[in-house]
């Protein structure tokens, strides 16, 4: 299979015999040729803004800048964006930014992520704390932040304003995942809110970029931000079941990199409530970091056959459910439908 942007890792997508894409990537599942066409060309022109935008004079920063561009990922919250704009005026020049600007932000929290999370891989290559540094992976990050930043200027003080205010969400949710609920909140309470801010946050704002900037109706603005909002849960979620469910091969990640960090995911969560005795050698490993490979194994492997996993399952169904509801109230055209199939996609990605 071929993606029709060239791209390597995590990509989704189906090439028929005519060398035409017959549906968007991961899980924006259409048959609408025309919708297929314009999303398409779209994300190839994104693709050429992000290698502009992480190129660099500077010879180690272009190749470290460079490195999580080439490297691929699903491009997900520009796909938002570019679907998002079908309710407007598609694909303007002010969209193509826009969806770049939410990609460059994302890969900075990656590399920013990665040395929080000690991760070694990403996008099924080498993480650039693991390939250079911690400092190297950092400044990186923040490099390619700046980039955002300076393509936002041309977007406006609105759009400025929108950005900074995701981007403190987001860090205020990584900060709150390292930290105790507070006083009276459950451990899963305060989890789901670390997730609508860390990740709802982003891919709310890349719909309402899309939006916005098509000139869509406000009534619609509203609705796509909504949803992102809530849809962003689900998808973090699913994510998290995969780092315990999922292999390399399908995620580009290594599995258990959260039980080795001690950082919590709703799985763990659930199981750590569960009460049954039989559960009582998992309760015990998960009270703390896991670093011995073979602790770390056993602890996949308890986790994948107890119910928390059915647990954070019908979470992540319940919450891209609510999504799903949220698009009745949106026109009728093949970018909702899209939207619609990604609700099912999101979910099964999990089972
Ligand atoms: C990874 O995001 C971080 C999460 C919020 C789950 P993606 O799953 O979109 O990662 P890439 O962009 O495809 O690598
Ligand atoms: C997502 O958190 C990172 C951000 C939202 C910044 P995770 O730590 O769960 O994501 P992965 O699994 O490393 O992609
Ligand atoms: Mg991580
Ligand atoms: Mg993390």
């Amino acid at each position: 299979m071929v993606d029709p942007t060239g791209r390597k890792a995590n990509c989704v997508s189906v090439q028929v015999a005519t060398g035409r894409a017959s549906s968007l990537p991961w899980g924006l599942i259409t048959t609408d040729a025309e919708l297929i066409d314009r999303v398409s060309a779209g994300i190839e022109q994104v693709e050429t803004l992000l290698e502009q935008a992480a190129h660099s004079e500077h010879p180690l920063i272009r190749e470290s800048a460079g490195h999580l561009v080439a490297a691929g990922g699903k491009r997900f919250r520009p796909l938002l964006t570019l679907i998002a704009a079908e309710f407007g005026d598609p694909i303007t020049p002010e969209v193509l930014s826009a969806a770049c600007v939410v990609e460059l932000t994302h890969m900075a929290t990656l590399y920013h992520d990665d040395v929080m999370d000690e991760a070694p891989l990403r996008r099924g290559v080498q993480t650039a704390n693991a390939r250079w540094d911690n400092t190297i992976a950092i400044l990186t990050g923040d490099f390619l932040f700046a980039k955002a930043s300076q393509m936002l200027a041309d977007l406006g003080p609105e759009a400025v304003r929108l950005q900074a205010r995701t981007f403190e969400r987001l860090v205020t949710g990584q900060i709150d995942e390292c930290l105790e609920p507070g006083p009276g909140e459950s451990a899963i309470d305060h989890y789901l809110g670390v997730l609508a801010d860390k990740t709802g946050s982003l891919i709310a704002t890349a719909l309402r970029f899309g939006a916005e900037l098509s000139g869509a109706s406000p009534a619609v603005v509203d609705l796509l931000t909504r949803f992102g909002e809530v849809f962003g849960v689900a998808f973090q979620l699913a994510d998290d079941v995969l780092d315990i469910a999922g292999d390399m091969e399908q995620s580009g990640k290594v599995p258990g990199t959260d039980l080795r960090e001690g950082v919590p995911t709703l799985p763990t969560l659930y199981a750590l409530e569960s009460t049954d005795p039989e559960s009582a050698r998992l309760r015990e490993l998960l009270s703390a970091p896991i670093t011995d490979d073979d602790l770390v194994a056993e602890t996949l492997d308890a986790l994948r056959s107890h119910d928390a996993m059915d647990q954070a399952r019908a979470t992540a169904r319940r919450y891209a459910e609510e999504a799903r509801e949220l698009l009745d109230a949106l026109p009728d055209n093949p970018a909702r439908a899209a939207l619609f199939a990604l609700c099912d996609q999101v979910h099964s990605r999990t089972v």
